[in-house]
């Protein structure tokens, strides 16, 4: 009786020890995710944490942006010249977390809507809750880190993109989950046109600074999709 109970839980032990513990986290937007090196950046200050090894990087796309990295994990889901009103109407999101499940995700959209459509803050932010559906109906615990996102050149786009950032924090919270939080990171504040290399995209100074912005939120976002794949062993093992 005791050999037998003790062979269960050993089995059941060693099911919950070949879960796969490693965190796919989905870098999420258009160019200023796709071609740009705060994803490197990321993946090598990673590197020197306790998350070494932990995490993968996931998304149909591989871009080699020239950052002088040859070691990083390219994969992203940043899609140069897309808007965030035509990724959510055209469901495209749904194919992407279909073939790149992910437990995190970091969203960085709105430059276009605003820079190439003068699209309407409203939609915008309608955009972004069908979006917020989409990664939860994959994932219901997803951990999801949206940007207040960085200016850009032009003067009367900027004023839009200052609208929508400030909209967007009020909009995350009316949207957050305890499974599934909403944290907002202010790429804006303290992002000087002067760290844009081509007025729209950021450079070495400006990668540094969205680096900086991003690590705070998606470490607890990591600590947080963490914990569940703890949990969901000590359920196996209970
Ligand atoms: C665990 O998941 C990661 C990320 O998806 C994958 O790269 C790795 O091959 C998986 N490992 C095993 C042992 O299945
Ligand atoms: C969402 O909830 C988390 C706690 O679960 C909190 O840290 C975060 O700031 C909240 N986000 C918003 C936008 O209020
Ligand atoms: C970023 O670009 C700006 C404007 O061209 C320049 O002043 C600044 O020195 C650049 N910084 C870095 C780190 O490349």
């Amino acid at each position: 009786m005791v050999s037998f109970t003790l062979s269960v839980l050993l089995t059941l032990a060693s099911t919950a020890l070949s879960q796969n513990t490693t965190l796919r986290y989905m870098p999420f937007g258009d160019s200023i995710t796709e071609i740009v090196c705060w994803r490197a950046l990321l993946w090598d200050k990673l590197q020197t944490t306790e998350w070494a090894g932990t995490v993968d990087f996931v998304g149909s796309g591989k871009t080699e942006n020239n950052c002088g990295n040859t070691k990083y994990d390219r994969d992203n889901e940043g899609h140069s010249g897309f808007l965030a009103i035509n990724i959510a109407n055209q469901n495209q999101l749904d194919g992407w977390l279909t073939r790149n499940p992910a437990d995190v995700i970091t969203m960085h959209l709105g430059t276009n809507d605003i820079a190439q459509q003068s699209k309407p803050t409203a939609d915008i932010l309608a955009a972004f809750t069908k979006l917020v559906g989409t990664m939860r109906a994959h994932n219901a615990k997803m951990k999801i880190v949206v940007a207040q996102i960085i200016p850009i050149s032009f003067g009367t786009s900027n004023t839009k993109i200052q609208d929508l950032n400030k909209q967007i924090p009020s909009w995350a919270s009316g949207l957050n989950k305890t499974e599934s939080p909403i944290w907002v990171v202010d790429q804006y504040t303290g992002f000087s046109t002067s760290d844009l290399r081509d007025g729209v995209h950021p450079n070495a100074s400006g990668d540094k600074k969205m680096l900086d912005k991003w690590w705070p939120a998606f470490l607890k976002a990591l600590a947080a999709a963490k914990a569940d794949k703890a949990k969901v062993e000590m359920e196996y093992v209970a």
